[in-house]
């Protein structure tokens, strides 16, 4: 089943008089469970492509159908509500809420939302997250009193609390050194393997990029190669 489904999707910035084209119609379908990653030079529109996907922005023309709904016309709100029950975000600089225990940063998204989830339920939540990214004896911890690679799985658990449709991460191991980075990336690969997460990784290096099963290539605003499957065990 197709989770998501691209057609002919174009973004342009307009600064003042000056068009800024980005996007120049990019078709592309990723299934449920796929782990894939997003590659392209700097500058070819990655992140812009994951805003969009993340419904964080909106596409300038184009078709945005998620999980069998259409919804690149929604209203910002309605992206909003979107974000908070179908998408996961990790980021390059982790994002955690500095002062504040890994714990109660894996928990942050869901008191936010205005959902029927009881407070201790959400405790169970995170705590059984903390233990899935292996971080079961420091949820008490701070951002501060951890490392890199253990801030990246803070946020992957927390990206995970709302039990996301679909995890994003841009560039997640672009500030880790690269045996960290490999442990986030298994980690990343273990959630999609086991839990059958679909997972999105931005990134403009073949060393994460080969981790997983499938590479799309962002040239000059088009795909380059988007239905190419790397093969690997599915
Ligand atoms: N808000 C914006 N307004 C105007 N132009 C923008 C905006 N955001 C991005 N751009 C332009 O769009 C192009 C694509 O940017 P984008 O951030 O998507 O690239 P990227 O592939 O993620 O690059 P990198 O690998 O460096 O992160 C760039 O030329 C950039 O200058
Ligand atoms: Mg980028």
């Amino acid at each position: 089943m197709e989770l998501i489904e691209l057609k002919n999707i174009c973004k342009t910035y307009y600064m003042g008089d000056i068009d800024v084209p980005v996007l120049k119609g990019i078709t592309l379908s990723i299934g449920k469970g796929e782990f894939v990653a997003l590659m392209g030079a700097s500058g070819s529109g990655k992140s812009t492509l994951m805003n969009i996907l993340g419904c964080l922005d909106h596409p300038t023309s184009g078709e945005y159908w998620l999980e069998q709904r259409e919804i690149s016309k929604v209203s910002a709100d309605e992206r909003a509500n979107l974000r908070n029950h179908k998408i996961g975000f990790v980021f390059q600089n982790f994002n955690l809420l500095p002062r504040t225990s890994a714990l109660e940063n894996v928990m942050m998204p869901l008191s936010y939302t205005h959902e029927h989830v009881s407070d201790s339920e959400v405790k169970r939540r995170a705590e059984e997250l903390m233990n899935r990214v292996g971080l079961g004896d420091r949820m008490h911890h701070e951002p501060s009193e951890l490392s890199g690679g253990q801030q990246q799985r803070v946020a992957i658990a927390r990206a995970l609390i709302n039990r996301p449709s679909v995890l994003f991460a841009d560039e997640p191991t672009g500030n880790l050194d690269s045996k960290t980075s490999e442990e986030v990336l298994a980690m990343f690969k273990q959630l999609n393997v086991e839990e059958g997460i679909t997972v999105i990784i931005v990134t403009h290096d073949p060393n994460v990029a080969r981790h997983t099963q499938r590479q799309i290539h962002i040239h000059d605003g088009l795909i380059a190669n988007g239905q190419t499957s790397q093969g690997g065990p599915q």
